[in-house]
Parts: C-alpha cells; sequence; structure tokens
C-alpha cells in the first residue's frame, strides 16, 4: 500500500488543518443581536485548535471516490465539526465529566457558564444542519447530499454518539464486559469517524456497497482512536493534550486499558488500524494521504 513521505505528508496535513479552519470561521454566525454571548460560546469552543480530524476523513473519502469540487463538500466538514465540538462540550459538562480543559484552554461551561455550556452545545449542534442544508443543495446530483444528511443524523444521535454516550454514562463506575465496553467506542466515539468516511464517499457518489466499506474502515479506526485515547489519558501530560489526563480515573471508567492493561491496549490501537489499512487496500481506489493519516493515529500523542 502506498503511504506519503513523512515531511510531505506533514506540510499537506498542516495546508488542509488550516483549510478547514478557514472553512469553520468562515461558517460562524455573522448576524447576530442579543444572542451575542451564546455566539461568542460558539467560537471560543470551536476555534481552540481541536486536530480537526473528522472533517479531514471526509475530505479524503470524498478524493478517494474522486470528489473534486470543494462546494458540497465543504458545509458537510463544517457541519461534522460542530457536531463532534458539541459533543465534546457536553461530554465536559459537570453532569458528564466534568472536565475543566478542552482543546488547551478552559472548558466552554467554565468560562460561559453552566447554562451557556448547554446552550452552545445546542447551538452548535442545529447549526450544524443549517451547514448541511447548504451542502445538500449545493451536490450533484442533490440526492447525494440527501444520502450524506442522512448517515450525519443517523450516526450523531441515538444510533450513534448520543447513543455510545448514554450508555458510557450510565454505567460509570461499574465493571463493563468487552461486548458492552466495543458497544460504548463504536458508538460515542466511531459513529462520528465511520460517518465522516461514509459521507465523503456519498458525496462523491459512491456505490452503498462503498459506502458500507467506509463504514467498516471507520469503526476500525473509530476503536483504534478510542484505545488511544484511553492510553493518553493514562500517560500523557495536560499540556500535550489539551485537556486534563486521569480524567477516566477520576470518573471511575471502566475502559479498554483497565480491562486489558497498556501493552495489550497498545496492541489493540496497532490491530484495529493495520485492519483499517487493509480494508482500504482491497479496494479498487486509493489516496495516499488517507493511507498515511489513518497509519499516523496509531502513533499519535495528543
Ligand atoms: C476527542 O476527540 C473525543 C474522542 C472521541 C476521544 P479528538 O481527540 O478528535 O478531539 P479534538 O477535536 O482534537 O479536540
Ligand atoms: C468522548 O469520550 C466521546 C465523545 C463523544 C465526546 P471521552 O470522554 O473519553 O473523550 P475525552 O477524553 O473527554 O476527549
Ligand atoms: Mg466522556
Ligand atoms: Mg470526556
Ligand atoms: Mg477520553
Amino acid at each position: 500500500m502506498r503511504r506519503m513521505e513523512t515531511e510531505q505528508f506533514a506540510i499537506e496535513q498542516q495546508d488542509k488543518r488550516e483549510q478547514i479552519e478557514q472553512l469553520l470561521e468562515n461558517a460562524l454566525p455573522q448576524e447576530i443581536s442579543y444572542q451575542k454571548t451564546i455566539r461568542d460560546a460558539m467560537e471560543y469552543s470551536l476555534m481552540a485548535g481541536g486536530k480537526r480530524l473528522r472533517p479531514m476523513l471526509l475530505m479524503e473519502s470524498y478524493r478517494l471516490f474522486g470528489g473534486k469540487d470543494m462546494d458540497s463538500v465543504s458545509p458537510f466538514m463544517v457541519a461534522m465539526e460542530l457536531i463532534h465540538t458539541y459533543s465534546l462540550v457536553h461530554d465536559d459538562l459537570p453532569a458528564m465529566d466534568n472536565d475543566e480543559y478542552r482543546r488547551g484552554r478552559k472548558t466552554t461551561h467554565v468560562v460561559y457558564g453552566e447554562d451557556m455550556g448547554i446552550l452552545a452545545g445546542d447551538a452548535l449542534l442545529n447549526y450544524a444542519y443549517e451547514m448541511a442544508g447548504q451542502g445538500v443543495r449545493a451536490a450533484e446530483p442533490m440526492e447525494c447530499g440527501l444520502r450524506a444528511l442522512e448517515i450525519l443524523a443517523h450516526k450523531a444521535g441515538i444510533h450513534g454518539m448520543v447513543g455510545g454516550q448514554v450508555v458510557d454514562v450510565e454505567l460509570t463506575g461499574q465493571a463493563i464486559d468487552e461486548e458492552r465496553l466495543q458497544f460504548i467506542y463504536q458508538l460515542k466515539t466511531g459513529a462520528l469517524i465511520e460517518a465522516s468516511l461514509m459521507m465523503g464517499a456519498a458525496l462523491a457518489g459512491a456505490s452503498e456497497a462503498d459506502i458500507q466499506r467506509m463504514e467498516q474502515i471507520g469503526r476500525n479506526v473509530g476503536m483504534a482512536f478510542q484505545i488511544q485515547d484511553d492510553i493518553l489519558d493514562l500517560v500523557s501530560t495536560t499540556e500535550e493534550l489539551g485537556k486534563p489526563v486521569h480524567s477516566d480515573e477520576k470518573n471511575e471508567k471502566t475502559t479498554y486499558v483497565t480491562i486489558h492493561g497498556i501493552e495489550k491496549a497498545k496492541e489493540a490501537v496497532e490491530q484495529y488500524s493495520e485492519t483499517a489499512l487493509d480494508l482500504l487496500e482491497g479496494m479498487d481506489v486509493s489516496n495516499d494521504f488517507l493511507n498515511t493519516l489513518i497509519e499516523t493515529l496509531i502513533r499519535r500523542k495528543k
């Protein structure tokens, strides 16, 4: 399988990240009256410098299937990052993980108050669907845009991220079996990663079979990503991560690491990532940047 040379990849990744930052900045609501506080809170959480992994996966999946025109894919990239950001704002609330740092700053509820934290999440979520609407209109044919919208809504809600968060919160402080752990990881983290890869494919007009292949790839990337997140929660530092370490211990979360230990967890990250790469290799289209991106996630430090 073809991969990019490290230096070239790093340059391109940085370029792409900046491109995404620009899209996000331009998409923020302009016309504001008395509700300015919520716009500020949205910007505060969104423009705090995340890795922008999901919009990047969406774009690269679109390119994988030959997509070129950015008019329809850009609003969906923004929508995906808005939903991801809302999930983080709510995840950090006192009623959930009760964390005070995110993306290198104080969390939104700490700065703006818990009421505004909740509302900022709500606003990000709804604004995401305004953006997605733009994406649908720009899609050629519009049918592809509708498919992307369907995927987004499905994977963000009860059958996806929200569903996973529910079980995560419900089982906090309890021993969890392997099957339920898989369920939580696949939904709370995997679903938005799956959705990103699936939506890129859908927008480029890929077949349902290919969209499902991207779902499988996303499922493996998602598992690897969450297990690595658990590892970093234990071995990294707040400075490097931009969010508190030992949050899982504080909240008495059962994680892949608490069940299997850190060495097995590292192996699992590698295995899931390799499965994702094998599935990608088995397709008759290829994207060197995407291959390299998934591979670099194995050793990610933040
Ligand atoms: C954090 O996601 C939440 C998880 C699903 C583990 P990221 O690690 O992608 O967070 P940002 O977007 O870079 O801040
Ligand atoms: C996050 O899981 C999943 C989300 C849907 C936000 P975590 O609770 O482990 O994420 P972090 O570590 O706070 O980013
Ligand atoms: Mg959580
Ligand atoms: Mg958390
Ligand atoms: Mg975590």
